[in-house]
């Protein structure tokens, strides 16, 4: 592997295989000091072209417990304001001698362009309403880890925006490599225009589905990406598909929820259900560093031991 710009870079022996390198950082990072010289001597640099709180902070947190040396970009105080093209910005960059690029970009495929222009390898950090595959690869982990048996016919349903969610994408390749069935639960407005290919099934009724599923994953409504009104309001959205307490109470006893944050508490989930025992938020996101970490080391490290 030189970049992950998707999922569909890896198979399912791939997915499994970078899974299993991460459970080995998991136990890095349960250390005294979290620390391996795996990757002293490279440099990772993040290129964000969008504002990020988790990803951002879980690479470099990665890239520093691997011993890389780490540089940050931020758009707002580059010569990005002056008008620099993203070619002439990354090339200035990959000139300073760097190894890899975690890359956020508003455009779908701005990752990829990237790659053919610079040497360095690039890591697609989200890229528009495209993919993230770091954010899938770490909520098949979190999943993976509290379901021994796999992922295999685990019934998964995808609740929300996913018309402008590159996690949704990442996440429906990944679930359905992993053997899961997953369901996108939606008003059709809120759906893409065409689902032709996509593994997956689809009802526009939250309650109908609620009692049948063993994980609700919850998109976040992105405001910001719509520039047309696609429900009627916040407060309709939720009577219908927020998973308010009493939604949660049909669940299954052993049903577990799922958000990539941030969360509009109060829009798609309330307070109580994120803040409660069924809610794995708090695991997905202290997975993310041990799976960032597995893809740096697999596209920057020299093969041999972890530590
Ligand atoms: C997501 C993103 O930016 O795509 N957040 C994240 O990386 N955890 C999801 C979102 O913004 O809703």
């Amino acid at each position: 592997m030189r970049h992950l710009l998707s999922i569909d870079d890896l198979d399912r022996t791939g997915l499994e295989q970078l899974l299993d390198l991460s459970e080995r950082f998991i136990e890095v990072t349960h250390r005294d000091i979290p620390k391996v010289p795996a990757l002293r001597g490279k440099t990772v640099v993040s290129l964000f072209y969008e504002d990020s709180t988790r990803t951002r902070l879980s690479f470099e947190t990665a890239a520093k417990r691997l011993s890389a040396d780490t540089m940050t970009f931020t758009v707002g105080s580059s010569s990005v304001k002056k008008g620099e093209s993203l070619r002439d910005t990354v090339q200035t960059i990959e000139a300073m001698g760097i190894d890899a690029v975690v890359v956020r970009h508003g455009s779908a495929g701005a990752p990829k362009r990237i790659s053919e222009w610079i040497d360095a390898a690039i890591v697609n950090a989200g890229d528009g309403c495209h993919e993230h595959p770091t954010q899938a690869l770490l909520d098949v982990l979190t999943l993976r880890r509290r379901r021994p048996s796999g992922l295999d016919g685990c019934r998964i349903a995808i609740v929300g925006d996913v018309r402008h969610s590159r996690v949704a994408r990442s996440d429906v390749l990944a679930f359905s490599a992993l053997g899961a069935e997953v369901t996108l639960v939606a008003p059709p407005t809120l759906l893409p225009e065409s689902l032709e290919g996509w593994p997956v099934s689809v009802c526009y009724d939250l309650d109908e589905v609620l009692p049948n599923i063993d994980v609700l994953y919850l998109l976040r409504i992105q405001l910001e990406r719509q520039h047309e009104a696609l429900f009627p309001s916040l407060r309709e959205y939720t009577s219908r598909y927020g998973l308010t307490a009493a939604r949660a109470a049909r669940l299954p006893a052993d049903a577990l929820v799922m958000h990539p944050g941030p969360m509009n508490r109060g829009v798609e989930i309330s307070a109580e259900v994120a803040d409660g025992p069924v809610s794995l938020i708090a695991e997905q996101v202290a997975n993310g560093v041990a799976v960032r970490m597995a893809v740096l080391y697999t596209l920057l490290g020299s093969g041999g031991p972890v530590a």
